[in-house]
């Protein structure tokens, strides 16, 4: 078996880059990770993975200043480099280029920590609890141009229990994310696209 070749693109601690982590590590896992790269030199996720034995780079935005294409670039050159065939955003909180989405059709995919489409963008839990929602829940989706938008690969629900805050409804979707997203990787990396 053939694996592809994962890159997981990080701006924090990383628990959803540890789950894709552990889950690579089974002997039938069709993807490996290659490579974990973030915009934040010192995110937590970075030390996680360089002790797992695994590739990191740091390409920090602020050098690019307002030029967010250039950015794109230098991190596309990264990806290009380490001969990547799959990009997966965890917790990647910069906004992508269309020019970058592009270079990665059916391959660059995104865990968000909501239904979506409801909640797209931050503070996906308060706003849930706001409104009064029952059930809440974690989105694997292909990546576009448009900000938490784009073909949904999986979704778990959570339900909102009655004496939840954000804090507790976090770390239950959470638990959805780490479910999820190592299943959706790994029917991408089989092969499997949606129409
Ligand atoms: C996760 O909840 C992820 O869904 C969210 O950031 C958190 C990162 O946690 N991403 C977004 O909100 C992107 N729209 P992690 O670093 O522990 O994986």
């Amino acid at each position: 078996m053939s694996r592809k070749r994962v890159a997981i693109l990080i701006s924090g601690r990383g628990s959803n880059m540890a789950a894709l982590i552990e889950a690579a590590k089974a002997a039938d896992y069709p993807a490996e990770i290659a490579l974990v790269l973030s915009n934040v030199p010192d995110a937590g996720g970075l030390a996680r993975a360089s002790a797992e034995g695994i590739a990191t780079v740091t390409v920090d935005h602020r050098a690019f200043g307002r030029d967010r294409e250039a950015f794109d670039r230098a991190m596309h050159a990264e990806l290009v480099r380490h001969a990547i065939d799959i990009v997966c955003l965890a917790g990647f909180m910069r906004i992508l280029t269309p020019w970058l989405v592009a270079q990665w059709p059916h391959r660059m995919i995104n865990v968000h920590p909501a239904l979506l489409p409801a909640y797209k963008g931050l503070d996906t839990h308060a706003r849930a609890l706001a409104d009064g929602a029952t059930v809440h829940g974690a989105t694997v989706h292909f990546v576009v141009p448009e900000l938490d938008s784009g073909p949904i690969i999986l979704q778990e629900e959570v339900p909102v229990l009655a004496d939840d805050t954000a804090e507790t409804l976090a770390s239950r979707v959470l638990a959805a994310e780490h479910r999820i997203y190592p299943a959706a990787l790994r029917m991408i990396a089989t092969d499997y696209k949606l129409a």
